[in-house]
């Protein structure tokens, strides 16, 4: 470890930010180091804001924050909470923040994550229209579910489906609007969708998929209707937006470091000037499993990443390989899907879709490359198993719900 190494500056009080700084001390660096983040929390994860804490608002969830706050103090590490950086100063060696004050910072990791898209339709900005990004988000909308409210989802994406399901299992009356020709594309196959179209129908969520918005309605500054682009318009009480997120790249960009779909780092999570790391959603690196670049936007890989940036940081990493994960509840369902789940040659389906729980394995070239599994996480571990081994299964054998999975990771 450089001598000269006395201050590490973490933008971003998330959960790969969290990890990151938990990294550096477990690492044993002992000098500074300063968690910045925009929100007031200490780091937390995701998942439960648009699940648990929508369904059960009055019930704290089994996970949510990183670490308790006596962590922080008790590693030494200082949280500037509630404060955005505004700039990196490279030559000056600090973060400067919103409020005037400089953090002294040798070493910057960037874990800026992303910002939610918002809708850029007339009355996108009327009140009870909400993205789900944040803790504030996901309280503001809990407050809103009530039986017999009328919810409009914009985007059928990872927060748009798992939103429709809750507000449904709250007893709203819901509503679903899909830009694109199916749901969920950005992460699943067309078979997929179309299991995920049906599910969400049997529960009563009305779906409108292939149409956009052209505008929201309003009256006395509050959404009452949401209008499509077939000319439809829906009751709206309230309109939750998840369109995807845009990754955080002003801080880097300003500060002249190379950016894409992301921040652009090396196998080490090193960004293009040597001072600064970056981490989490908002890093864009080669992925060795994809075999192409890719941004994760995951719970599993924020936390590897954010403590493999720290690794690095201090000298002691060693090139970050994540098979990219996620997974996604909606209503009884547990999706989990790992590797490369879009593009394949063959798409081996194991059991019978109409149960409502069965895998499917992708190939390519005869080899596995990505698994999806509803309701079977067993399958979905043989599964990561069998793409981290490159194995090459007998087609039939993987469909045939008879065989030991494990014989067949190889
Ligand atoms: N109208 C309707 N749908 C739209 C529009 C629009 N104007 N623009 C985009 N969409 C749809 C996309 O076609 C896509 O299906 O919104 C969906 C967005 O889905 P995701 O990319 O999965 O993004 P989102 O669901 O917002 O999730 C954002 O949060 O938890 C994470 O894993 C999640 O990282 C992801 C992030």
């Amino acid at each position: 470890m450089s001598d000269a190494l006395k201050n590490i500056a973490i933008v971003g009080a998330n959960l790969a930010g969290g990890y990151a700084a938990g990294a550096l001390r477990k690492q044993g660096y002992d000098g500074a180091i300063t968690l910045i983040g925009e929100e007031p929390d200490p780091p937390y994860e995701r998942p439960p804001l648009s699940k648990e804490m929508l369904v059960h608002p009055d019930v704290s969830p089994k996970t949510l924050f990183v670490h308790p706050l006596s962590f922080y103090t008790e590693h030494n590490i200082t949280l500037r909470l509630g404060v955005r950086a505004e700039a990196l100063d490279l030559s000056g060696k600090a973060v400067t923040l919103a409020d005037g004050s400089r953090i002294a910072a040798d070493r910057i990791i960037l874990c800026t994550g992303g910002h939610a898209r918002r809708l850029n339709v007339p009355g996108g900005d009327l009140g009870n229209v909400h993205v789900l990004r944040n803790l504030a988000d996901s309280r503001a909308i809990a407050a809103h579910l009530s039986p017999g409210k009328n919810v409009v989802v914009i985007g059928g994406g990872v927060i748009g489906l798992e939103v429709a399901a809750s507000a449904r299992m709250r007893g709203c009356e819901v509503a679903v609007v899909e830009a694109a020709p199916r749901l969920m594309s950005r992460v699943v196959t067309p078979e997929i969708s179309a299991f995920l179209e049906l599910a969400h129908r049997a529960k009563g969520c009305v779906m409108h998929i292939g149409v956009g918005v052209q505008s929201l309605h309003g009256a006395n500054g509050i959404v009452r209707a949401v209008e499509t682009t077939s000319g439809v318009q829906l009751a709206a009480d309230l309109v939750v937006v998840g369109v995807g997120i845009d990754p955080a790249i002003e801080l880097a960009k300003g500060a002249g470091i190379n950016c894409g779909n992301g921040i652009v780092v090396d196998e080490f999570c090193r960004t293009s000037v040597p001072e600064v790391l970056a981490a989490g959603d908002v890093a864009n690196q080669p992925n060795p499993y994809l075999n192409r670049r890719a941004r994760l936007e995951n719970v599993q890989n924020a936390q590897n990443q954010g403590a493999a940036a720290a690794a690095s940081l201090l000298g002691a990493g060693e090139p970050y390989a994540e098979l990219p994960y996620f997974w996604s509840d909606q209503f009884e369902y547990m999706l989990q899907a790992a590797g490369e789940t879009v593009i394949c040659d063959q798409a081996i389906l194991r059991g019978s879709v109409e149960s409502g729980a069965f895998s499917v394995f992708y190939l390519t070239a005869g080899v596995v490359t990505g698994v999806l599994a509803v309701s079977q996480p067993k399958n979905i571990a043989a599964g990561r198993r069998m793409v981290m081994k490159h194995s090459q299964p007998d087609p039939a054998a993987l469909a045939d719900e008879s065989s030991d999975l494990r014989k067949l990771i190889g």
